[in-house]
């Protein structure tokens, strides 16, 4: 094969790439290599000598790494970037001993996010999630996902999913869209459970869905949010529907809420800090991909980790996300999370990594485009100054990254 980059539109040379293709070298490691693109894929990977000189022969625009490690732009695979208000006051709460189950079912915890946005403008809540999603992207995340879920009610619900698809044009990143419609039960259906989840999983979605507003559903499966039977009545809904699932399953007990996800064929399952060997087998089975939410746990200063080694025996893929969010994990750092995920639960640097990258693609069904660096994939991807990658997962509070490039283009 002829190999011509007359049809390049630019080559990055002198990097090392973090391919983060599974294989035999760790990270899908090149050294001294470089990386193509046209239009917004990835339309070449080769040494640095060659790209180099092919693009001196075709006159193509050449960006020097200067030694930078490249990596596939990074996914925060769960998020709830799109709120309004805050909640510094349960912080304080909590520091003087109140538990997050306790504010919750008091009327604060989700409730009181509930309440201020459904009050804030839908200029507020751009504005405010813009400022959080520049936070991320700063790090290198090309790819958000962003549920809904402090509207629980049609019309915020719908204006929640609106801002985070308006970020997407705001914004160079890309962004997936959960409607979380069972994320807590609002004040005023406290008496009527069965017409919310009726509501919510009927006339609600089915207008989203329309609307093209939700990449997928998602579901709070837990004793202070909604049973295993309401879950399914929104994932027999999504079915319906063609909308993939996902599920917040285990966070503070297990209720059978993976096995229920491995039943649909759930995208994910997350959080996760209480699932036995049977659910982890089970999420293997069925290809979800288990994500870790360590901010989450920190913040709840939670005792028992979820259990790596059970879901590493069972061969379920493992992603890391932030779970930016006001009330469990108020956090714009996806490197802090995998830093975390470390530490707190012990993964490696590398499935951190992964975490973040090819099986957080996989937990958003954006694998086949993105999570890698291969030929064909979309040129998504960031360049860090490093001296091996694990330094991302090491480093607490620095910002490695010197430069982004999102559906080929360098973000200024
Ligand atoms: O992922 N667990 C449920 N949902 C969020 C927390 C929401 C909140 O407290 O506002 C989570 O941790
Ligand atoms: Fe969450």
């Amino acid at each position: 094969m002829t190999e011509t980059a007359l049809d390049w539109d630019g080559v990055w040379v002198g990097a090392h790439l973090a391919t983060m293709v599974p294989g035999e070298d760790p990270y899908g490691s090149l050294g001294d290599a470089a990386i193509a693109v046209r239009g917004e894929r990835i339309a070449w990977i080769g040494t640095a000598a060659q790209g180099a000189r092919l693009a001196a022969s075709a006159g193509v625009r050449v960006h020097d790494a200067a030694g930078a490690w490249i990596l596939p732009g990074l996914i925060d695979c769960h998020t709830h970037l799109v709120h309004g208000g805050d909640r510094v006051a349960e912080f304080e709460q909590r520091l003087r001993g109140a538990s997050y189950e306790e504010i919750a079912r008091a009327g604060g915890g989700i409730q009181s996010t509930v309440r201020a946005t459904r009050e804030a403008s839908t200029q507020e809540l751009a504005t405010s999630a813009a400022r959080r999603a520049r936070r991320l992207m700063a790090e290198g995340v090309t790819t958000i996902e962003v549920k809904s879920g402090y509207g629980l009610d049609r019309r915020t619900e719908r204006r929640m999913l609106e801002v985070a698809r308006g970020l997407e044009r705001e914004l160079p990143v890309s962004v997936r869209t959960t409607y979380l419609g069972l994320h807590a039960l609002p004040a005023e259906y406290r008496d009527d459970r069965d017409a919310y989840v009726a509501a919510a999983c009927g006339p609600w979605l089915e207008e989203i869905a329309a609307a093209g507003l939700a990449d997928g559903v998602d579901a709070f499966c837990e004793s202070i949010a909604f049973t295993i039977e309401e879950t399914r009545r929104l994932f027999d809904a999504a079915r319906r529907l063609g909308l993939p699932v996902r599920i917040h399953a285990g966070q503070l007990h297990d209720i059978g809420a993976a096995e229920l996800a491995a039943q649909y064929g759930a995208q994910s399952a997350d959080h996760l800090e209480y699932l036995g060997e049977q659910g982890a087998r089970r999420l293997a089975a069925a290809g979800t991909v288990a994500v870790l939410l360590p901010c989450a746990y920190f913040t709840l200063r939670q005792r028992d980790p979820p259990p790596v080694a059970a879901l590493r025996a069972a061969g379920v893929p493992i992603a890391v996300a932030t779970d930016c969010n006001p009330g469990t994990s108020p956090c714009t750092s996806l490197l802090l999370a995998l830093a975390m995920s470390c530490t707190l639960f012990g993964l490696t640097p590398e499935e951190a990594l992964r975490g973040a990258t090819v099986n957080a693609a996989r937990a958003l069904g954006v694998a086949a485009d993105r999570g890698t660096l291969e030929v064909g994939k979309r040129a998504d991807f960031a360049l860090y100054r490093l001296g091996r990658p694990a330094e991302l997962c090491y480093a607490l509070g620095a910002n490695p990254c010197i430069g982004v490039v999102h559906r080929g283009r360098p973000r200024d």
